[in-house]
């Protein structure tokens, strides 16, 4: 169960600030389950509580859970000067009120990088998903510059499988990644990749620790979701609770 103070419920419900709403509790209009309720600090669920304010029921929008294809050359940023970025994608219902306050990205791709993107309201799913210590496993499709041959499979499953270090990039050091794992597909030059981590470019670094070269990046799933082939580039949709129990 997930409970939060009513008037801050109301403030994001577009009743005002919560000094606004104060005066809705003085006027006893604020009703739970049909309660007069006088307390703005009162704790109540959206999920399971009635909510009421001067006689008018709350129809009180969920958290959101929006699954995207991300397409190439967008950015995974609110505002750029320069490119798209997916919140641009966006119809208008997530740029506004609650949305707009709350609607944020589990994780990023880089501008060049496709594939499965969470937008999400709920900040203690982006919390637990991206903590280090969650180890949540993001698996890649990536495309190779140089195709492998059997010697050169061995030595990177064995090396990716032992934690690979690698190099530095832009204003980030080397650094040491926790053991990945890497499938192999029927062409020798395209692969799936799994991190636990999220270290910036880490797919693109790691292939290049091994001596080549990411041509193609496309996040194919988080934990046990997986990305809806259906999405074509750019497109979204609302996630099933399913979906979203999928992401752990
Ligand atoms: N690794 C990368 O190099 N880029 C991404 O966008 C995601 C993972």
């Amino acid at each position: 169960m997930s409970t939060d103070r009513i008037d801050k419920i109301l403030a994001h419900e577009g009743f005002g600030t919560r000094k606004d709403v104060r005066k809705y509790f003085r006027a006893s209009k604020v009703l739970v389950n049909g309660q007069v309720i006088t307390d703005p600090g009162f704790h109540c669920d959206i999920d399971k509580d009635e909510i009421s304010v001067e006689g008018e029921i709350l129809n009180i929008e969920k958290n959101i859970y929006l699954m995207m294809n991300k397409p190439q050359n967008t950015v995974c940023a609110n505002k750029d000067g320069l490119h798209q970025t997916v919140f641009d994608l966006l119809e208008e219902q997530y740029r506004i009120g609650f949305a707009l306050e709350n609607l944020h990205l589990i994780g990023r791709l880089d501008i060049d990088t496709e594939g499965l993107l969470i937008f999400t309201t709920d900040g203690k799913l982006t919390h637990r998903l991206i903590s280090p210590k969650t180890n949540c496993p993001k698996k890649y499709f990536v495309r190779l510059e140089n195709s492998i041959d059997e010697n050169l499979k061995n030595e990177y499953e064995k090396k990716l499988a032992a934690g690979i270090r690698i190099p530095a990039e832009d204003n980030e050091d080397e650094a040491d990644c926790l053991p990945a794992k890497i499938e192999f597909t029927s062409s020798d030059d395209e692969v799936y990749l799994t991190i636990v981590e999220g270290k910036y470019h880490q797919v693109k670094r790691m292939f290049r620790a091994l001596g080549n070269k990411v041509i193609f990046l496309k996040r194919v799933s988080i934990n046990e979701l997986k990305l809806d082939e259906n999405l074509s580039a750019g497109s979204y949709r609302k996630m099933s609770p399913e979906e979203v129990a999928l992401l752990g």
